[in-house]
């Protein structure tokens, strides 16, 4: 497998992050959004983090000009239909990635591997959006936050996915020193499954919408449980509105089982628009 011409369809925490490691293996890559202002943001904070690798001596001049060549913005209508894979990583929300799907069957190759990074909606489900020759190559690709760093990518074959597409996909990963899993087309694969206990029982411990409390957890979790990152603190980092939709999605698909029920000060963070580091305010507030 040879994949040189990358396609990431949505510029926020995730897509930046995909963009920014498909350049950093030498892949000329088409960053896209439908919001210009998220694109710029996107462009100059990949740019800022790869200066700022250049001053530690990191990379070289040749390397940071080698790669911002290689990384480009646009809008899709603007991008070469002939990208080896694309990786769409929009909003979490089905009905918006499936009608984004149709458009991307139809106006990419029909060689062009066409992949999700959801966190939560089954694979073939999605994959009715497409045609039955596409169903071959569609696939689930789901990185982790922040992607530049986190080594595992869980690889979901959809029930027509080509069993040997997901295997040379895997030997790819592998060959560019990521973790690739294979997972089952099951809610929340394999991580978000186990995870949502992570987020919901200190919820559940804390209660109610007050800080010291969060602050308690998260440092027990982190300096007596050895996790990197507290449950509320990651929370802000992946986005309150995503961990939400996840939770709910993944709830819905075990039958409203209560062990993951979402929390209502979620829903409630959600409607006051505080999304986590992404809008400077979640369970914390940031500069
Ligand atoms: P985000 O909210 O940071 O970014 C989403 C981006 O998609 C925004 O820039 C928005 O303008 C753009 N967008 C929305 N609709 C679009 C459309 N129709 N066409 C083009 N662009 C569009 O979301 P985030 O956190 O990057 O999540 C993206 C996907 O990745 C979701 O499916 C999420 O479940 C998944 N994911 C998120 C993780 C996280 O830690 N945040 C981890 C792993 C997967």
């Amino acid at each position: 497998m040879n994949l040189q011409k990358i396609v990431v369809i949505g510029a926020g925490t995730m897509g930046s992050g995909i963009a920014q490691w498909f350049t950093q293996q030498s892949c000329s890559v088409e960053l896209v959004d439908n919001s210009g202002e998220q694109l710029k943001k996107a462009l100059a904070s990949i740019h800022s983090s790869w200066e700022k690798l250049f001053e530690k001596k990191k990379i070289t001049q040749e390397e940071l000009s080698k790669m911002k060549g290689l990384l480009s913005v646009k809008m899709l209508d603007q991008v070469a239909r002939d990208a080896d894979l694309v990786i769409e990583a929009i909003i979490e929300n089905l009905e918006i990635k499936k009608s984004l799907f149709t458009n991307l069957d139809q106006f990419f190759n029909p060689k062009t591997i066409i992949s999700s990074n959801t966190s939560s909606f089954p694979i073939t489900l999605m994959s009715e959006a497409v045609s039955d020759e596409r169903k071959k190559r569609f696939v689930g690709l789901h990185f982790f936050n922040p992607a530049t760093i986190m080594k595992l990518v869980e690889v979901i074959k959809a029930e027509q996915t080509d069993a040997g597409l997901c295997k040379d996909l895997y030997n790819w990963f592998e060959s560019k020193e990521k973790k690739p899993a294979l997972s089952k087309d099951s809610p929340g694969f394999i991580v978000n499954r186990v995870a949502r206990n992570f987020y919901g029982e200190p919820l559940r411990i804390a209660g109610t919408d007050d800080e010291k409390k969060m602050k308690e957890i998260d440092s027990i979790l982190r300096e007596v449980g050895g996790f990197k990152m507290g449950p509320f603190e990651l929370m802000d980092l992946i986005g309150i509105d995503i961990n939400y939709s996840v939770t709910c999605s993944v709830w819905d698909a075990y039958n409203q089982e209560p062990r993951f029920a979402p929390h209502a000060l979620q829903k409630q963070m959600v409607d006051e628009k505080r999304f986590g580091r992404k809008s400077k305010r979640g369970f914390y507030t940031y500069d």
